[in-house]
């Protein structure tokens, strides 16, 4: 049984009057396994571990080096420090608006796993690549470059996030998304192994809303959700949430 993740990025988006958002989720839980990991600016790390409860905090990208001269940037050690325990790396905001290739993705992984981090690495293809059939292409290549061979069960969520559906509300049908789901699924179990490949947990992220949700996660190889927009307030993800423990 994978477990079950339902993941918030909040983007650059909030300040710390947004942790009120924090502890009104943490009341709206539906309890039992399903594990909800929310993702604040780094300026927040630190107070929303002390205010999760249950809930996982996560950094939203780290570098890829231990130290040194890098200003602006965070490493995986200090997300560590925090007390957060997972980092969204290779976002498509961060691939497309920073140019970080799958090389500097799967770096950046490494350095994740070293800290004791789990990674969230998100995958997906622009429209552009959707209509011109290259989906399938795009998502494997990016798979094999970016996701290290030392991945692990329990340090490894692959989320795919088609570009074109971020922040649009367009979301592909069922169909396109068990697609990708499958073929992700197959790619990891024929990497790793057919344990190791059926267990590392599969999220969608795209517009994701409470009236979809549902119907997202009727597919086998979705085991939850990477969501933008509808994270930020409580009242919005908390449904999500719902939607996950009870699919
Ligand atoms: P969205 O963002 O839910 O606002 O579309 C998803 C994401 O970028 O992780």
């Amino acid at each position: 049984m994978r477990p079950k993740i339902a993941a918030g990025n909040w983007k650059m988006n909030g300040t710390q009057s947004a942790l009120d958002e924090l502890d009104a989720l943490a009341g709206m839980l539906p309890g039992g396994s399903t594990q909800v990991v929310i993702c604040p600016p780094a300026p927040l790390l630190i107070p929303a571990v002390a205010r999760a409860g249950g809930i996982a905090i996560g950094a939203q990208d780290c570098h890829a080096a231990e130290k040194g001269a890098h200003t602006g940037d965070i490493s995986a050690a200090m997300v560590a420090d925090s007390g957060a325990t997972h980092v969204i790396l290779g976002h498509s905001e961060r691939r497309v608006d920073h140019g970080e290739s799958d090389a500097d993705v799967s770096a950046k992984v490494d350095a994740a796993w070293a800290a004791g981090l789990t990674a969230i690495l998100c995958l997906g293809e622009s429209e552009a690549d959707r209509v011109a059939g290259r989906t399938l292409d795009v998502i494997g290549a990016q798979l094999a470059g970016s996701l290290p061979d030392a991945a692990r069960t329990e340090n490894t969520v692959v989320a795919y996030e088609p570009i074109w559906a971020i922040g649009t509300g367009k979301v592909p049908t069922l169909e396109q998304i068990i697609e990708v789901h499958d073929f992700l699924r197959a790619a990891l179990i024929d990497r790793f192994g057919a344990e190791m490949g059926d267990a590392i947990p599969l999220l969608y992220g795209g517009s994701v809303k409470a009236d979809n949700a549902a119907t997202i996660f009727e597919a086998e190889n979705v085991d939850g959700a990477l969501v933008g927009g509808a994270s930020l307030k409580a009242s919005d993800f908390a449904p999500i949430v719902a939607a996950l423990a009870v699919s």
